[in-house]
């Protein structure tokens, strides 16, 4: 066994080679592998010995969504591929990316391809149903949002500020927990029986915005509100900090017009995919302020 000892792969290893895509030593491509959710799977598939390969600009060799030459090549001998999609599942070119990197991938022996999704999101369904008609072995993980964009990503400076400003209204989500979305999709990589499976996952509780901020608040100990503000004023707050205008579109439409109600729901993609409940927002708060996520001053 190779526990705690990261089997990332190299160019030069023998099981880098195509035609070995189903052996046990050949890897599993994990594109967006230094991200919330690739870095989580990197780590689990690592720490069960599982060749890995690292898919993201950085890794090697280099996968650039932007460059269509770098798919093949970090495809090569790999049985199995993690696809998160960058920047967002919900942009436009996002299905059509999906629908290349799934026919480029199958032709060259990765049947089996993993799809992280995005709930209620017209491109995201649009890419999901490329995938299904790729002729991969395919699962899909539709995800509601998830928690670690408070601790991880855009909305931690805000928290650290003491105000999260969000053009959002008292409609709740689901917010998911990453390690259960790491979880489900290692399963799916590993084990076959996930195959043909749309698992939707959600935490187990629904939230406002202002819910969560205030057990962000709570498990901090910080002084922290939510403050709404119209799309304009959100949009107009974003430039000023020179946000590009595509990601300023793309957060407007996730926090407007996904926002709005149509995934004020539960679904129980965890417990069908894992046998057990998700985790719940709470725990998450708790673990990410004992690990420091929001002590940074
Ligand atoms: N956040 C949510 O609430 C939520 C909810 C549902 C679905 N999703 C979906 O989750 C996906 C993002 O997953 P994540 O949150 O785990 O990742 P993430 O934390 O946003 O990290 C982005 C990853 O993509 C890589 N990357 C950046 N630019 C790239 C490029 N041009 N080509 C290839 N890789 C690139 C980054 O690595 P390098 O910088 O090293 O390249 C990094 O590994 C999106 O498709 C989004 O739609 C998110």
């Amino acid at each position: 066994m190779n526990r705690g000892v990261p089997a990332i792969d190299r160019p030069g290893d023998p099981a880098f080679n195509a035609g070995m895509t189903s052996s046990p030593r050949s890897p599993i491509l994990v594109l967006g592998g230094t991200g919330k959710t690739g870095r989580r799977i990197v780590s689990r598939l690592s720490e069960r010995g599982v060749p890995v390969r690292v898919g993201s600009r950085s890794g090697t060799p280099p996968f650039d969504w932007e460059d269509t030459a770098t798919w093949a090549p970090a495809l090569q001998g790999a049985r199995a591929a993690y696809v998160s999609y960058f920047p967002d599942i919900a942009v436009p070119g996002a299905p059509e990316a999906v629908a290349e990197l799934a026919r480029i991938a199958v032709q060259g022996g990765t049947r089996r391809l993993v799809l992280l999704s995005g709930r209620g999101e017209e491109e995201a369904l649009r890419a999901e149903t490329e995938l299904r008609d790729s002729g991969a072995d395919w699962t899909i993980v539709r995800c509601s949002w998830f928690n670690q964009n408070f601790s991880e990503d855009y909305l931690r400076e805000s928290v650290l500020a003491g105000e999260v400003t969000l053009p959002v209204s008292d409609v709740p989500e689901p917010f998911v927990d990453a390690e259960d979305i790491a979880d489900v999709a290692v399963a799916a990589l590993t084990d076959d029986r996930h195959i043909g499976q749309l698992y939707e996952l959600t935490g187990p509780r629904l939230l406002t915005f202002a819910d969560a901020v205030g057990e962000i608040g709570a498990a901090s100990g910080r002084d922290v509100r939510l403050a709404r503000v119209s799309g304009e004023e959100f949009a107009a707050g974003l430039a000023g900090h020179g946000v590009p205008a595509d990601v300023i579109s793309l957060l407007r439409y996730l926090f407007t017009e996904v926002l709005d109600g149509r995934n004020a729901n539960l679904a129980d993609g965890v417990q069908r995919a894992l046998g057990r409940p998700a985790r719940d927002f709470r725990e998450f708060a708790r673990r990410a302020a004992a690990g420091g996520a929001w002590s940074a001053a």
